[in-house]
């Protein structure tokens, strides 16, 4: 400490609006020893995040800073002089600022990522009739002390990976071994096209404790196999989704194609299927329960407390791939196949390659895209997938990491992306490879799309602080006995939805895999030319979609992924009717 001044203390200030406006102060200068606290006058909670990570890959300082609140941060008094960037984990590309510690010398400084353990690969299973128990199981997730204790598929986090060819039937039984207080599951297979009462209903055809429960996927489309294509699956429970994927009830489902294909795509150990999601651990590695403080539900489905509407954003601080954290995979210099997946609860990522890369985009998660894309990042929030092919041809020796970036495409009012490193490919030997990138990939299947839009569906905030919060959508919450639309079996559907909240949702449809018609009122950039499930929508924007109904009647759902928009309320239902 320099002469005989007291330490210089200092706080970032965080007023109305900061989402969008950021923080209103940017740049803040503390002595060493000195005090920095972090005051919230926004209605919204906010976190003050260092970019750069310590020895123990967390973060230099994190805090959580409720709405009206006043938190001081320990960590900022212990740095090392330098500067030091920070962040808002929940508005990664509009919040950002820097520290100054002034002093001379000691203290903590960062450390460069560090990937400890290799990859964990979920078992592939193949079989037509699957059975799986969900159990409880430790598992290994951080690459230091004890495994993690975890709600699993089968005893694995992610589960095994069930991965069957187009057009054959395939049965999933499921056990549900979890403690009692778990209480009943429901499991979706998310993207897939089968029956109402096979699709995971939030409130039926549950999977009682002990119970076991068998779901029939026929793999088929109106008759024919349905596309190649990355699905996943998930417990879907009312109110309680959220807690039991953050708890491990997550697993990837694979459809292939039945014959050859033509298409000499990377395939066998080249084929990698990418499940990334983050937790927050606690100092002897169990999760965290950020659930403990969850909103209240009052009578009529409002909610009040802290984790209300519309602060209602699960974040772990460690993002995790395949269930471990920055882990590598050994690879050759060929071309790899990836198949990315968000199953976090909140969270959205800007995948990037550290040497800048490009990924080559081939499908969405519901098959292939007409043509190949080039991209340089691929921005994708809860549910929605990319399947891209990377080359490291020539590269042996190199390690190329998977990074999360700050979202880069202009969006200013649009909830932003996590930064970070996720995991790092080294390339280790040459090998043969006969896969090649092809350009023309595979038709969308044609449908006539009408021309007037016959739904819309419009989500939004209902509701109000002191009588509590919803999230809603055409002004309703969810109400598991409400039929909000009726769709004729063998009609094809055009629908409009909006977003008029100002967060960003990304909103899923069950039952038909559907095409991306418009998107703000504009053809769709070429990454949702294909067909798609699941869409991000900013602020104020608009898609519009079409599908034809075929193969089932009853119930399915539309609703918000991100998890706990959905426990709030962000879902409706549609029942598909008979014809005639
Ligand atoms: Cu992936 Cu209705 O969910
Ligand atoms: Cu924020
Ligand atoms: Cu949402």
């Amino acid at each position: 400490m320099a002469g005989d001044a007291a330490p210089v203390s200092a706080s970032i200030v965080i007023d109305q609006g900061a989402s969008t406006r950021g923080y209103t102060t940017k740049s803040v200068t503390i002595s060493q020893d000195g005090t920095l606290s972090v005051v919230n006058l926004d209605s919204m909670e906010h976190t003050v995040t260092a970019d750069d990570r310590g020895e123990d890959g967390l973060p230099l300082f994190d805090v959580l800073v409720p709405p009206g609140s006043t938190v001081s941060i320990p960590a900022a008094s212990k740095l090392a002089p330098g500067t030091f960037g920070f962040h808002c984990s929940f508005h990664p590309s509009t919040m950002t600022g820097t520290l100054t510690v002034e002093g001379d010398s000691g203290g903590v400084t960062p450390a460069a990522p560090k990937f400890e353990q290799p990859l964990f690969s979920p078992p592939v299973i193949t079989g037509s009739h699957v059975r799986l128990r969900m159990e409880p199981a430790l598992v290994r997730m951080l690459p230091h002390g004890a495994r993690t204790p975890m709600w699993t598929f089968g005893g694995t986090y992610p589960g095994p990976t069930i991965r069957r060819p187009a057009g054959h039937d395939t049965r999933v039984t499921f056990t549900n071994g979890l403690p009692r207080r778990a209480r009943s599951m429901s499991v979706h297979f998310h993207g897939d096209h089968h029956a109402s009462a096979d699709d995971g209903q939030p409130d039926r055809f549950l999977i009682g404790h002990g119970h076991s429960r068998t779901y029939d996927f026929p793999l088929t489309y109106g008759g024919r196999p349905e596309p190649s294509s990355f699905f996943w699956y998930h417990d879907h429970r009312m109110n309680r989704t959220s807690q039991n994927n953050w708890h491990g009830l997550q697993g990837m489902f694979i459809v292939d194609d039945p014959k050859p294909s033509s298409l000499r795509l990377p395939a066998g150990r080249r084929d990698v299927p990418l499940l990334v999601a983050d937790r927050s651990f606690t100092a002897t590695n169990d999760l965290t329960n950020p659930y403990r403080h969850a909103a209240t539900m009052t009578d009529d489905m409002t909610f009040i407390g802290p984790n209300a509407p519309p602060t209602d954003v699960v974040i772990g601080n460690r993002i995790l791939v395949n269930g471990r954290f920055a882990p590598y995979l050994p690879v050759s210099a060929t071309r790899y196949r990836l198949r990315l997946l968000n199953g976090s609860s909140a969270s959205a990522y800007n995948f990037a390659l550290s040497d800048g890369r490009p990924f080559v985009q081939i499908g969405t998660g519901d098959g292939l895209l007409p043509h190949a894309v080039v991209r340089q990042s691929i921005l994708l929030g809860p549910a929605q997938r990319a399947d891209v092919i990377v080359d490291f041809h020539r590269e042996v020796g190199k390690k190329v990491v998977l990074w999360s970036l700050a979202r880069s495409d202009g969006s200013t009012t649009g909830t932003g992306t996590r930064v970070d490193a996720l995991m790092q490919f080294r390339v280790r030997w040459k090998a043969d490879d006969r896969s090649r990138i092809p350009s023309t990939l595979v038709p969308v299947p044609k449908i006539d799309i009408p021309t007037h839009v016959a739904k819309t569906w419009v989500f939004d905030l209902g509701g109000d602080s002191t009588t509590g919060t919803f999230w809603s959508i055409n002004g309703k919450a969810f109400a598991p006995d409400r039929v909000d639309y009726r769709v004729p079996l063998g009609s094809t559907q055009r629908w409009r939805i909006r977003n008029d909240s100002d967060v960003t949702h990304f909103v899923h449809i069950h039952a038909e895999q559907w095409h991306t018609v418009l998107r703000d009122g504009k053809r769709p950039p070429p990454w949702e030319r294909g067909l798609e499930d699941t869409w991000r929508l900013d602020p104020g924007e608009s898609v519009e979609v079409a599908a034809h109904f075929v193969d089932y009647t009853g119930a399915f759902m539309i609703h918000c992924h991100m998890l706990d928009h959905e426990d709030h309320g962000m879902m409706a239902r549609f029942v598909v009717t008979p014809h005639g």
